[in-house]
């Protein structure tokens, strides 16, 4: 049984249809890129698994259970966790506060009053200290803990992203263009903590890439999407060669990501 299966799932906004008729499973450890142009779907893709949209027409099963249109909160208490394409910190919280947010989200307790440090939270406070404190160190950020979260370089906010989402204990992390806005050495590193993610969690990562040349060394299966529909599928040399996929990027000057 797969993790994640999209069954024809298609989203219309007014007239204008953003993902038409896609389908795909995502397997157990697995890890899929999802690539496309400016505007093709990707991110509404992301928004209907999560919840924050509810599919036009189409279903969407996660773990066997049809989470089609639940909520946002209750997908990410059954075990889906994204990051945003562009970042969403906790402004004034450090970076060990910042993952704690991820904890609560999976708890009981509502993250505001988490923040606001209300009466009751005080017992479980230094049990969520100590694991976000381990899931730091897990991903080698530890040294960064007590800093503030929006004063770390752009890469290491990247990745606190992630470590807050993993935080929630996702068994499917969804990456939306974690690597944009890197130059290539950044988004290589970045690659190479999603592949250590991978290992240590044992979980399934679905990773929205602009540029198919980012995801090509580490993604074994690669989903192209143009105009919300998928118009190739497979491995990065299946891709590279598809002549759909290179009329989709023609004029695109990022094309294989210059
Ligand atoms: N809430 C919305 N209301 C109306 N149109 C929307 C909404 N969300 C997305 N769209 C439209 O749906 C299409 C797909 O958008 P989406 O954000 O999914 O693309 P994307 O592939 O993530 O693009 P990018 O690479 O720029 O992030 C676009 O035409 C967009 O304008
Ligand atoms: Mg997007």
């Amino acid at each position: 049984m797969a993790l994640l299966k999209l069954d024809n799932t298609v989203m219309r906004f007014g007239g204008l249809t953003a993902v038409n008729k896609f389908s795909t499973e995502i397997s157990d450890n697995e890890l899929c890129a999802l690539i496309g142009p400016n505007g093709s779907g990707k991110t509404t893709i992301f928004n209907i698994i999560t919840g924050i949209y509810t599919p036009t027409s189409g279903s969407i099963h996660f773990n066997g259970d049809d989470i089609t249109g639940k909520r946002p909160d209750l997908i990410t208490k059954l075990g889906i966790a994204r990051t945003f394409q562009n970042i969403r910190l906790f402004k004034g919280l450090n970076v060990v506060e910042n993952v704690e947010v991820g904890h609560h989200l999976r708890l009981k307790s509502d993250p505001m009053s988490a923040i606001l440090n209300l009466p009751g939270y005080k017992t479980e406070e230094a049990a969520i200290r100590k694991e976000a404190l381990e899931l730091l160190e897990s991903l080698e950020l530890e040294h960064f803990a007590y800093e503030v979260a929006t004063s770390l370089p752009y890469g290491q906010q990247r990745k606190l992203e992630i470590a807050r989402a993993l935080a929630t204990r996702p068994k499917l992390l969804l990456l939306d263009e974690p690597a944009a806005g890197m130059n290539p050495n950044e988004a290589e590193e970045l690659m190479q903590f999603i592949l250590h993610v991978l290992k240590v969690f044992k979980i399934s990562v679905f990773l929205i890439e602009h540029q198919m040349r980012v995801v090509m060394g580490i993604c074994p299966r690669i989903i192209v999407i143009d105009h919300g529909e998928t118009i190739a599928e497979g491995t990065p040399d299946d891709i590279q060669n598809n002549n759909r996929v290179i009329e989709a990027y023609l004029g695109v000057d990022d094309y294989a990501g210059n």
